[in-house]
This record gives structure tokens, sequence and C-alpha cells, in this order.
């Protein structure tokens, strides 16, 4: 496909959703290279949405380390069960923290992030190969939508391993 995104302007965030999952699959369609089809699947969140920061870190050596992502410099690596990423992936579920100074052992990689959702990566064993992170400057920016959604993302980078 060409190599821009159609944006549904002023639609709910499911309707932007629906509309931009089938983009992010047909971005990857005869593509096998993994870190291309990620690093285009995180600028295509940032692009529709305007996430403040929209990425993913990879379990290697038993730690979280950064992956594709597109927002300001981000912290390299983080241990299981630190911070909103490690603890997504020691309880392997997705969290939605509305409001990041309420989350005890937040890492702030930047003090304008003010919350965030982080969606556990899994593989065909179930067991946690990375997480999607996405950052918003605003309050109380993520919900049960987004949680659905980026489950679905993540699904898919699964399956470009
Ligand atoms: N806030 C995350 C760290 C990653 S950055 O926000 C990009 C956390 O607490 O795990």
């Amino acid at each position: 496909m060409a190599e821009d995104l159609h944006i549904v302007q002023g639609a709910s965030r499911e309707q932007q959703y629906a509309a931009l999952y089938p983009q992010i699959v047909a971005l990857a369609q005869g593509e096998p290279d993994f870190i291309a089809n990620v690093s285009n699947a995180m600028a295509a969140l940032k692009e529709a949405f305007g996430f403040f920061w929209v990425g993913c870190y990879f379990v290697k050596n038993n730690t979280l380390v950064l992956g594709p992502f597109q927002g300001p410099v981000a912290c390299t690596r983080i241990r299981l069960g630190k911070g909103v990423c490690g603890t997504s992936w020691a309880e392997k579920r997705t969290l939605i923290v509305p409001d990041v100074d309420q989350f005890p052992g937040h890492i702030a990689c930047s003090s304008l992030s003010k919350s965030e959702i982080v969606v556990p990566i899994l593989n065909a064993n179930n067991e946690v190969i990375g997480v999607l992170d996405v950052d918003s400057e605003h309050l109380n920016h993520f919900s049960e939508v987004d949680a659905v959604y980026l489950n679905k993302i993540v699904e898919l980078i699964a399956s470009w391993i």
C-alpha cells in the first residue's frame, strides 16, 4: 500500500482505531522485517492520535529494552516489576494509569507524561515478550476502548515475529 495514512477526522476514538487497524495490517503486508513493521505501527498510532509517546519495549536477557518508538527520548531498560511497564510484564495484564503520579514506582521518562496505558505482548506460549506503552500529556486519557484496540495491535505485533 502507499506509505501514507488515512486519518478519520472528527470521529470517535473507537472509529479511529477501527479505521487505523486495517491500515497497520496493510503497512506490514509483504514486509518480513519485524523492526520495520513495529516501527510503522508506532508511527501510525502517533500520527493518528497525536499521543505524546508511543513505543515498545522487548524482553532481552530478562530486562525490558527500548524498541521502536515515536516521541521524546526514553529510558532504555526497565526491570521486571518496575514502573508501569515492568508491572504490566510481571502481572501479564494491561494497565491503565489515569494519573501517573498516583502509581507507586512510576518511571518518569518525561515530566510531561500524565497518564499512560501499557499492554503486554504475548507469544504463542503465553509468555510476555515485550510491552506496548502509550503515554499522554493529559490526565485520564485512556479507557477500555484503547485497551481493546491496543490489545489487537499487540497481537498483530506478536504475529510479525
Ligand atoms: N512510564 C513508564 C516508563 C516508560 S516511558 O514512559 C516511555 C513506566 O513507568 O514503566
